[in-house]
């Protein structure tokens, strides 16, 4: 089974994914964390988020995955990233760099590769992003898009750097997201966008224990159906 939970920035997917896949069973695949590793590359090889800092920086970068129990880690070649990619430095160009069509063809082909290898060993994969339902795998049977009020996806996110230790101001966190919603939606390749056939989740009052109870109903439902 794969489920995809594409949305904007702090809508609620990483923790609801996360803790849906442990409710059921399966495996989570945050795709963001994918590309921050490879900006956090980008950043290393002092490479700009143009298509020659892709030809240069790319062919020396290997993103992978793997899972310590239910926690994914996140791998820079050898390198264990997973706490070091959730800075405001590699927030502040991952949006840049996700927009590369080289950079996008190899997070596809390691995603899709993951996710069928995890969900053929756990059963099922919970994937988050932005083009998880329409590009990654257009064919899952379950698909969410996650929506929230700008000013509580700020509130979500400035929780997240300041456990983090960073300091940062919600207003610059605010504008941080609106200005990362706008490259999102508008670039050429794999805009964010709702599947077609994604159901539209609206997490603005809702807590965390409602949105994983919302995904998790779903798959059940689905697998009752026998769809
Ligand atoms: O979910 P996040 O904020 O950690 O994602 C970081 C960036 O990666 C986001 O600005 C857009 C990009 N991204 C993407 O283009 N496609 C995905 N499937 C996931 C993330």
């Amino acid at each position: 089974m794969i489920v995809t939970i594409d949305g904007p920035a702090g809508s609620g997917k990483s923790t609801t994914a996360r803790r849906a896949a442990a409710r059921l069973d399966y495996v989570y695949l945050d795709t963001g964390a994918m590309y921050r590793a490879v900006a956090l590359g980008f950043l290393r090889a002092e490479a700009p988020a143009t298509p020659s800092g892709a030809n240069a920086a790319l062919p020396t970068l290997e993103v992978d995955v793997q899972y310590e129990g239910e926690a994914m880690q996140v791998f820079l070649g050898d390198e264990e990233v997973t706490d070091r990619i959730r800075t405001a430095e590699v927030g502040s160009i991952v949006s840049d760099i996700s927009t590369l069509a080289p950079v996008r063809a190899y997070m596809v082909e390691q995603q899709r590769r993951i996710g069928r290898e995890q969900a053929e060993r756990h059963g099922g994969v919970v994937l988050d992003g932005r083009d998880t339902g329409t590009v990654v795998f257009p064919e899952a049977p379950v698909k969410i898009f996650m929506v929230a009020d700008i000013d509580e996806r700020a509130r979500r996110r400035l929780q997240e750097y300041e456990a983090a230790g960073e300091e940062v101001t919600f207003d610059e966190v605010r504008t941080e997201i609106e200005e990362r919603d706008r490259q999102d939606r508008t670039r050429n390749i794999a805009p964010l966008r709702r599947a077609d056939d994604a159901t539209v989740f609206d997490t603005t009052d809702c807590t965390i224990a409602e949105q994983v109870g919302f995904v998790v109903d779903r798959v059940k439902a689905h697998e009752e159906r026998g769809t």
